[in-house]
């Protein structure tokens, strides 16, 4: 993302389907790619905290969380930071920077919260920064063998159940009239036990009184089910990738990530009214990695995109991926597109050609297991659902090969 330019020829995303499918597309191809690995390096050691205790100290103070924002109606690049050493302490401090397209800092604003936090990712709105508080505590013994270089850091932390609740923070993004009452150190409560994983946007609406709801829509799994040591499978002991902790019975899939949508009613002062959740248009079939057109990004949206589970499979039914869903939040249509027998897929990314909200692309890695082979595959966004979907599915050089992808981004030839 720093990197900023890009250095491969071709154009954005114009012209027809084969324009995208051979020029541009392909062009980008490796820069893709190679981003999908730094993301997946910055998703594994900010956030998961890969690396053995005494690398605590020899860490910089500030670590970027890997989920930054762009906020579109103001052409800015948001990010934030965490302080090293809260890992192992019941405070938490983040910092948020605001900067413009020339990567000049507009605005750095610092909040310290009194409570044992991991946040991965994270939201905006005109006014706020959110932050959903994944509550976390010392794991005893796992610190011993960390301590020792036994084990991972990541083992000397475990999730923190002890509130039934989720505690959302609401933090002031500018400093004016209306947040100088705010007292941002007491969160919302969501009524139910939330462990956020991905956001994939939020908005906040007013009347005319000045009562607001603010609505995000993200990602959650439960406390129950969420293991550090064991996401998405991966065993650190033996460096295998074991996809059955990501599948449960049917009874209790429930626990695994699913798309929600949580609303939280302010008054005029910003105290909160009342704040519920429930699934994005009725989708309970475990989801993850949730994005939305960026061009809408802070604004209210229709439609957001997610990788989820066709639940056909009679072995792992939730997870690998092997299914793309596309919701309306106006009509509250559903719409899927899936890939073939034992092919799964990673995180969607929305690609922009037009100015309506849906007008754009879909890329996604799909991964054949019977081939050991990576496609880029391009959906036409507007056509999930339909016949024609599908505008092109691109081998992937065999030598960038990688089974299972999390994140990575787009950015146009500018
Ligand atoms: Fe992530």
């Amino acid at each position: 993302m720093t990197d900023g330019c890009d250095s491969a020829p071709g154009g954005g995303l114009k012209g027809d389907v084969w324009d995208v499918a051979c020029g541009s597309i392909e062009a980008n191809l490796v820069r893709y790619v190679c981003d999908y690995g730094k993301c997946f390096a910055l998703y594994v050691k900010p956030t998961y905290k890969l690396t053995r205790l005494l690398g605590v100290f020899k860490m910089p103070p500030k670590r970027l969380l890997s989920h930054y924002k762009i906020d579109t109606q103001r052409n800015r690049l948001l990010v934030v930071s965490c302080n090293a050493e809260d890992m192992l302490l019941p405070r938490s401090n983040f910092t948020f920077y605001e900067y413009d397209s020339n990567f000049k800092l507009l605005q750095r604003k610092e909040f310290n919260i009194s409570d044992h936090l991991m946040i991965h990712d994270w939201a905006f709105t005109d006014t706020h920064y959110i932050l959903f508080a994944n509550r976390i505590k010392l794991d005893i013994a796992g610190s011993m063998t960390a301590v020792c270089g036994l084990s991972p850091m990541i083992s000397a932390l475990s999730v923190n159940p002890s509130k039934p609740t989720c505690p959302i923070y609401l933090l002031p993004r500018f400093s004016d009239e209306r947040t100088e009452n705010w007292d941002w150190r007491v969160p919302v409560d969501a009524p139910s036990q939330l462990w956020l994983m991905h956001i994939s946007n939020a908005f906040q609406e007013r009347d005319g009184n000045g009562n607001s709801e603010i609505r995000i829509h993200a990602s959650t799994c439960s406390y129950q089910w969420f293991d550090f040591q064991k996401m998405f499978g991966y065993n650190w002991q033996s460096g295998k990738l074991d996809p059955s902790f990501m599948n449960l019975e049917e009874d209790d899939k429930d626990l695994l990530p699913r798309l929600v949508q949580v609303s939280i009613n302010l008054d005029a002062s910003g105290n909160c009214q009342k704040c519920s959740v429930e699934p994005i248009n009725k989708w309970s079939k475990p989801s993850d990695f949730p994005v939305i057109n960026p061009a809408f990004s802070g604004t209210k949206n229709k439609y957001t995109y997610a990788a989820t589970s066709s639940g056909s499979r009679r072995a792992l039914p939730h997870f690998p991926f092997d299914t793309l869903v596309k919701l309306n939040a106006s009509s509250n249509s559903i719409r899927t597109w899936s890939v073939g027998s034992r092919r799964f897929i990673g995180e969607p990314i929305f690609v922009p050609k037009g100015d309506e909200e849906d007008d754009g692309y879909i890329l996604v890695v799909e991964y054949s297991v019977s081939i050991q082979r990576c496609y880029l595959v391009i959906l036409n966004a507007r056509r999930i659902g339909e016949a024609g979907a599908l505008v092109a599915r691109l081998e992937v050089p065999k030598h960038l090969n990688f089974p299972l992808g999390f994140h990575g981004f787009w950015t146009t030839h500018k």
